[in-house]
């Protein structure tokens, strides 16, 4: 069996879904691994250091997408490049079913599986494959060292000689994976931290990173049982930004990461609440890519309203791929090894696995 990976859009996409540590990996499992040339170059990982642990440079990508029996890509390749994979060949990445349905519905009439990682159960026996997870984790984090790097006032509380500076205060919206790894990131430099959430399990979650925990009043659970939100009711709305736009008055910076998966980013932060703001306040809209939770979130832009900086990025990761790939390459290895059977040395789409079924495009 065969394993490869080409290079990504390098415009769009910094990181790689095989690095060097998890060669090995995969030739313990029994495959040989091919990347085309100069595939990790850009983070510094230097085919020399893919040939020592054992994998096969390529000159061309087509002859890797032609001899591979497994792709693993962190975004979706072209149609061209798709015909280049050998029919019951597999492609595994970050596929979105979301916005590719169409063509990924047509593809899957080819004889080569599609399996996409968003779909993966949020179950205890994917945890090590969660690439939604890993990836969430970090870009939490960086929105806030990208939101302090804005914010042209200290974090921390500073008692001196000279006068006393205060603590800046942080409100994340929305505290699933990303917006946790945020309150915990602005906690440990010293600010003092408010979130919410539509989902009152993640009260209890947040309050144990030391977040005050803001409630909208009669709160429904909007939680599906897969661990997601719903979309909230219009009266939910309303108290939410009653709420919301009173917190807004005392707020320094604004870390947005609220989503509803396969829908816009819910807006919350809205035109007529920006009044309320500080001058100087900054957001970083981490649902930028999904329409983003403020009125005045554009991509690849910041944007300053009424003093206040609105910051939203296409892909953060960008800004720590090599960590980013670290994970998600491990992740990836752990899908792989959960869908190849060890003793006959094949891909078993066994469809009675969750992990399996979930994932597969059908
Ligand atoms: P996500 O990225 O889809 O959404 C981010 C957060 O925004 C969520 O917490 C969501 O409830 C919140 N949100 C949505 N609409 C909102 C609104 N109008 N106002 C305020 N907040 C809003 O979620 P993520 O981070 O992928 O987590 C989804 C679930 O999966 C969570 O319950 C999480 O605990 C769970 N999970 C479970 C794992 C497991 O293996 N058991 C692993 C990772 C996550």
């Amino acid at each position: 069996m065969r394993i490869g990976s080409i290079l990504e859009n390098q415009k769009a996409e910094k990181r790689i879904a095989i690095t060097p540590d998890i060669v090995k990996k995969y030739i313990s499992l029994g495959f040989d691994v091919l990347l085309v040339k100069n595939y990790g170059s850009h983070l510094g990982m230097k085919d020399e250091l893919y040939l020592e642990q054992g994998a096969n440079i390529l000159e061309n990508e087509n002859e890797v997408l032609s001899s591979s029996d497994i792709i693993v890509q962190l975004s979706m390749l072209s149609d061209d490049k798709i015909s280049k994979i050998n029919e019951n060949g597999t492609l595994i990445g970050i596929l979105n079913p979301y916005e590719n349905k169409e063509k990924l519905q047509n593809l899957s009439k080819k004889k080569i599986n599609f399996f996409s990682l968003e779909l993966l159960p949020r179950i205890t026996r994917a945890q090590s494959m969660d690439i939604l997870s890993s990836q969430a984790n970090l870009a939490g984090y960086k929105a806030v060292i990208e939101s302090f790097a804005n914010f042209q006032k200290a974090i921390p509380m500073m008692m001196t000689a000279a006068g006393t500076v205060p603590a800046a205060k942080v409100l994340v919206v929305g505290a699933g994976v990303a917006g946790l790894q945020a309150i915990a990131t602005a906690k440990r430099m010293g600010a003092i931290v408010f979130a919410t959430d539509v989902r009152m399990a993640s009260k209890e979650q947040v309050e144990s990173l030391g977040g005050k925990f803001l409630t909208v009043e009669g709160s429904e659970n909007l939680e599906t049982e897969g661990g997601y939100a719903k979309e909230a009711s219009d009266q939910f709305k309303k108290k939410q930004e009653d709420l919301l736009s009173e917190t807004l008055k005392k707020i320094d910076i604004v870390i947005c990461t609220a989503l509803i998966p396969g829908k816009r980013a819910p807006l919350i932060i809205k035109k007529n609440m920006f009044n309320n703001m500080q001058e100087g306040s900054v957001i970083y809209d981490l649902a930028a890519i999904q329409g983003g939770n403020t009125a005045f979130t554009e991509l690849d832009k910041i944007v300053e309203n009424n003093g206040v900086r609105i910051m939203g990025e296409s892909n953060i990761l960008n800004k720590l791929p090599i960590s980013a790939s670290s994970l998600f390459a491990k992740n990836v290895y752990n899908f792989v090894d959960n869908l190849f059977d060890k003793k006959n040395k094949k891909i078993n789409i066994n469809l009675e696995d969750e992990i399996i079924e979930k994932t597969l495009i059908k």
